[in-house]
């Protein structure tokens, strides 16, 4: 969506002081292929620290740490199973984490204290220049405050937290747009923890079987959240929200409703996919690419824009339920659960 001056993408000079800052403690704002990363040394406990209290996430919530090739793997993990080296040899840079056994010496500040820890090798060249220069892990979350939309550009790393990091490089607009696939490998059964980009079949193509998916409906993930399952934070029922109440409509639905909404007094931005804009006055339309790929690339650009609109509803066109669309459907889920005041809207129409 928002366009870069390719001028001001980070060069060899900014990537080499992002090293610089990373190994003196500091924060960095590091683009990848999902989305920007709030970047810190992994093995530097005080500025892992920093991450926690800029973005103010709960300390039990473990990091991804990222890594500049998988040859790095085996500081990191231990009893790597083959499976993880297949999946590495075939996505890895790619949107892909895996959630391994822990090695000695990686800080529970990383890991949440848990005996495992999520590693992955972004495909984004400006990372990938940083984490060679920095050469070695580099723990990094969505570069957005807890619960918010994850970053697609620099700018929008500069809007949430820029008064945290030591600086951002600019790699222009993430690529994917939503976060990697979280994989589970340290079970024995494979799991997939967080859809993404990189499907259950891609996976099973290369392993052979088919990993489990954990369901990601809200009241799920909240359970989750209670229990002492491993503690993934994009498995909260609350996440990736905008502050405006967000909506699900089906197609068919989608044009009556905004207008009913509207009619009602509302202020009403709406995110469609198939659906024609109607012209009516009283909205603010967008339409978003059909494909999945295309879709996720400009979904958090399109939420952000749609949230600071004005608009007391978002209303988004419901994606078909097929397994290409399934991590925004999950995303999407959640950010209508997590949107406004952070309680569920439920829709009239919905009878749950
Ligand atoms: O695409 C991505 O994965 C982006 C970019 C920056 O790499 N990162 C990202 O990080 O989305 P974050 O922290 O926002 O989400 C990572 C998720 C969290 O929900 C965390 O709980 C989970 O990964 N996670 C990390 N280590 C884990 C572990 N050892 N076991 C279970 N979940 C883990
Ligand atoms: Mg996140």
């Amino acid at each position: 969506m928002t366009g870069t001056d390719p001028a001001q993408q980070a060069g060899e000079r900014d990537v080499r002081r992002a090293a610089e800052l990373l190994r003196a403690g500091e924060l960095v704002g590091m683009p990848t292929e999902t989305v920007y990363g709030l970047a810190a040394d992994a093995l530097n406990v005080d500025a892992v620290g920093k991450i926690f209290s800029a973005k103010g996430r709960p300390s039990d919530h473990p990091l991804i740490v990222h890594l500049p090739d998988a040859a790095h793997l085996v500081r990191w993990a231990r009893a790597i199973p083959k499976e993880a080296i297949a999946l590495a040899n075939a996505f890895w840079p790619g949107p892909l984490t895996l959630i391994l056994e822990r090695e000695e010496g990686v800080p529970d500040a990383v890991t949440g204290g848990q005996d495992t820890v999520g590693l992955r090798v972004p495909d984004h060249p400006v990372a990938l220049a940083l984490l060679r220069a920095f050469d070695s892990g580099i723990a990094a979350p969505s570069a957005n405050r807890f619960g918010r939309i994850s970053p697609t550009t620099a700018a929008h790393v500069r809007e949430e937290l820029g008064d945290k990091v030591a600086l951002v490089l600019d790699g222009g607009p993430c690529q994917v747009g939503i976060e990697s696939t979280i994989l589970d490998l340290s079970r024995g059964m494979p799991v997939i923890l967080r859809p993404g980009a990189i499907s259950a079949d891609d996976i099973a193509r290369v392993i052979g079987r088919r990993p489990a998916v954990r369901t990601s409906h809200a009241e799920e993930g909240a359970a989750a959240a209670e229990s002492d399952e491993p503690r993934v934070s994009g498995s909260l029922a609350a996440h990736y929200a905008p502050r405006t109440p967000l909506r699900l409509i089906p197609a068919a639905r989608l044009v009556e409703e905004a207008a009913t909404l509207a009619g009602e007094g509302s202020r009403v931005a709406v995110l469609a996919r198939t659906c024609a804009d109607p012209k009516d006055a009283r909205l603010t339309w967008r339409n978003a690419p059909a494909d999945p790929a295309g879709f996720a690339h400009e979904l958090y650009a399109n939420l952000r824009d749609l949230d600071a609109c004005g608009a007391d509803f978002i209303v988004v066109e419901a994606q078909p339920e097929t397994p290409d669309w399934q991590a925004i459907s999950d995303r999407l889920g959640r950010a209508a659960v997590g949107s406004g005041d952070g309680e569920a809207e439920l829709d009239e129409h919905d009878e749950t």
